[in-house]
């Protein structure tokens, strides 16, 4: 799928996962005038949700890598005097990735697409951009016991993300739990599309085909359910 089809049919059907990723910034208890990094904002959704908590005198800042889910939550904010958005990555780098400049590094429903040599690059990168006493919140999929490898995702067990964070030490309180979240899509169809769009690919195989219907559950409403295993991350900076 070309990339900018791809970042509009993201745009329109990962409703699912913006409303598992808004809740969990709900749970954050961000605070009015925080200054907030959205890792891996996608079309920005959250990030708006975001916004929306630390108010005018507050930041939200979304960074992605793919450009094209860039343009379209640029076009949506232009009037939103408190959000920016900005292509970059740990990798890439982003603004102010060199100083002590956020009160809080959050990722929803991205940190799973990060390559793992990444990871380490993204924990060091999030620590030296926070201020002291920052946060760093992640929300992302669980690796599950003999789970079929899909390419490009790099999920790990709670256990990983554990050692992940203790191997490069930096943060305290590091808390890793495990979370299975419900998400429901309008139809089977629309799950497909959302699946497809979160992988950057079409799903040609019968291989996922099989695998998506063994995740879900229908509903008597044409509702389709799947129950994600999920990671909740949180982490201070002394
Ligand atoms: C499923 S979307 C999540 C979007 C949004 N955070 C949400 O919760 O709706 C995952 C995003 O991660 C981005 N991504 C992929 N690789 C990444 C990386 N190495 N670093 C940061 N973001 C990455 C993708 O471009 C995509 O927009």
């Amino acid at each position: 799928m070309e990339a900018d089809a791809n970042a509009k049919s993201y745009e329109e059907v990962s409703s699912p996962q913006v409303e598992a990723g808004s809740q969990f910034i709900r749970g954050l208890n961000l605070s009015l005038g925080d200054k907030v990094l959205d890792m891996g904002c996608g079309t920005g959704h959250v990030t708006k949700c975001i916004a929306d908590i630390v108010g005018p005198g507050g930041q939200a800042v979304g960074i992605d890598p793919d450009a094209e889910r860039i343009k379209i939550a640029e076009e949506k904010s232009k009037e939103v005097g408190n959000l920016q958005f900005c292509v970059g990555s740990s990798a890439i780098g982003y603004p102010h990735d060199n100083e002590p400049y956020y009160d809080v590094h959050i990722s929803t429903n991205a940190f799973h697409w990060v390559p793992d040599d990444e990871k380490r690059i993204y924990i060091q990168k999030a620590h030296r951009c926070l201020k002291a006493g920052g946060k760093l919140a992640i929300w992302c999929t669980a690796k599950m016991p003999n789970e079929e490898k899909i390419e490009g995702v790099h999920t790990l067990t709670q256990e990983g993300y554990q050692d992940l964070f203790q191997e490069v030490g930096l943060f305290n309180n590091v808390v890793v739990d495990n979370v299975i979240y419900p998400y429901r899509c309008k139809s089977f169809e629309a799950f497909k599309r959302f699946f497809e769009a979160s992988l950057h690919q079409e799903l040609d195989s019968d291989k996922y085909a099989e695998l998506l219907k063994k995740c879900v559950t229908s509903e008597d409403d044409g509702q389709v359910t799947c129950k994600v295993p999920c990671i909740r991350i949180t982490a201070c900076k002394n």
